[in-house]
């Protein structure tokens, strides 16, 4: 099979190393020849530095560079069976290049994006043909990570979504199907995580040290909230999170903060600039978090429980199956737990009792909890 990518930055670069690895072959087109040249050192750097730690045999690594084309315009598609575009975040410029590549492509050729927050079905709706359009989302780095949301449009023909599902498994990476709805599943449920962990430190209640410690310690977070909002920089944090609010129609629970806004204003983008919610520079004094245990359950207990509720919501929605989204958030942001196995655990009831104290007093939509939740307590049921 042939895969043509077209794009070649973080992700196009990723998603070429991953298919030709599995032993596709792959073309790789962009229209900046520079990001094309550095995509092709990078992965022939890359591909060796995996041969010298033994991960791969230096043939093996000669191999998969064989496998990668590099297209010198988008007529190199033209025998491709699946392409897959990681372009620039932009629908108008994402409908051109479908267009465009439609024109060039056999009929059966299956038209995937890697967007992260456009819809599938406005991107298909560009198309002769919307019926062979996917969203197929890699994530970040794409060798590393074994998630892919795999997300049919209402336009996508069942065959077109039963081929993705079979490609992605041949990449053996775990493919999860999920509605064409904001965030998909990981960054729509991940919402909370960032979300509430602000909300805790604007009233207050903890400051960032505190609350990433408790995640860390007592959920077994890889990186709390803060560190892992610094890591991803307030410039693409912020914007997401602006973006999936105002895809859900200004949804409450979604609402953007004024401190992320703020350090986003200031070009306080976290890691990368030097500072975000902490400070990178040499010397900087850390801040030490509170040694109060019970404060730590607290906030943990808080954060864990607002992230389960969305799953929850996510499952009664049918955005995915609890399998689904209990797989897409271990395997996609590595959380240590699935969600709605942690709901099990906890006990449904006392999940729902948790959200309705918060709701109690708050008084604020944001804290409704799922009716999902609130009738599998009642029926005494469990996700598992
Ligand atoms: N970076 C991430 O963490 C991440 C994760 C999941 C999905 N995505 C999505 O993947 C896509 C690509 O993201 P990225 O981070 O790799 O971006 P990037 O900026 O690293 O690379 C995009 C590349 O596309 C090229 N390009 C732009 N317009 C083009 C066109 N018309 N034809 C051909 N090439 C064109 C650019 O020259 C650039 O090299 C976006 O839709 C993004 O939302 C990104």
């Amino acid at each position: 099979m042939k895969i043509g990518i077209i794009g070649s930055g973080a992700m196009g670069t990723g998603i070429a190393q991953v298919a030709a690895t599995a032993g596709n072959e792959a073309v790789i087109y962009d229209t900046n020849p520079a990001a094309l040249e550095k995509a092709k050192s990078q992965l022939h750097a890359t591909l060796n530095k995996l041969a010298e730690k033994g991960k791969i045999s230096l043939t093996d690594a000669g191999h998969i560079f064989g496998r990668i084309f590099f297209g010198s315009s988008i007529h190199s598609f033209a025998d491709c069976n699946i392409i897959v575009e990681a372009i620039v975040e932009d629908l108008a410029v994402k409908q051109k290049v479908f267009q465009d590549i439609e024109a060039v492509v056999s009929p059966h050729c299956i038209l995937a994006t890697n967007t992260s927050s456009l819809s599938i079905a406005s991107i298909a709706a560009s198309c002769q043909k919307p019926g062979r359009v996917i969203g197929i989302h890699f994530f970040n780095p794409v060798p590393l990570m074994s998630l892919v949301e795999i997300i049919p449009a209402i336009q996508t023909e069942k065959q077109v979504t039963e081929k993705a599902i079979e490609w992605v498994a041949f990449l053996k990476k775990d493919g999860v199907l999920a509605k064409d709805t904001p965030g998909f599943i990981v960054n729509r449920v991940a919402r909370p995580y960032y979300g509430e962990a602000i909300r805790i430190m604007e009233e207050g209640i903890a400051d960032c040290a505190t609350i990433d410690h408790a995640m860390k310690e007592i959920g077994g977070f890889k990186m709390g909230p803060f560190a892992l909002m610094d890591f991803i920089g307030a410039d693409v944090n912020y914007r997401v999170t602006e973006s999936v609010w105002q895809q859900f129609f200004y949804e409450p629970k979604f609402k953007p903060s004024f401190s992320q806004k703020r350090l986003f204003e200031a070009g306080y983008f976290g890691r990368k600039s030097g500072k975000g919610f902490y400070d990178y520079a040499e010397g900087a004094v850390q801040p030490q978090a509170s040694p109060d245990t019970t404060l730590a359950n607290e906030i943990f207990n808080r954060i864990i429980i607002m992230l389960i509720n969305e799953a929850a919501d996510a499952v009664m929605f049918q955005i995915g199956t609890a399998q689904a989204i209990d797989v897409a958030m271990t395997k996609g942001v590595n959380y240590p737990k699935g969600l709605l196995r942690w709901a099990d655990e906890m006990g449904i009831a006392s999940v729902v009792k948790a959200m309705d104290d918060l709701y109690d007093l708050y008084r604020e939509d944001r804290y409704r909890c799922s009716a999902l939740l609130r009738k599998m307590a009642r029926e005494n049921k469990t996700f598992y």
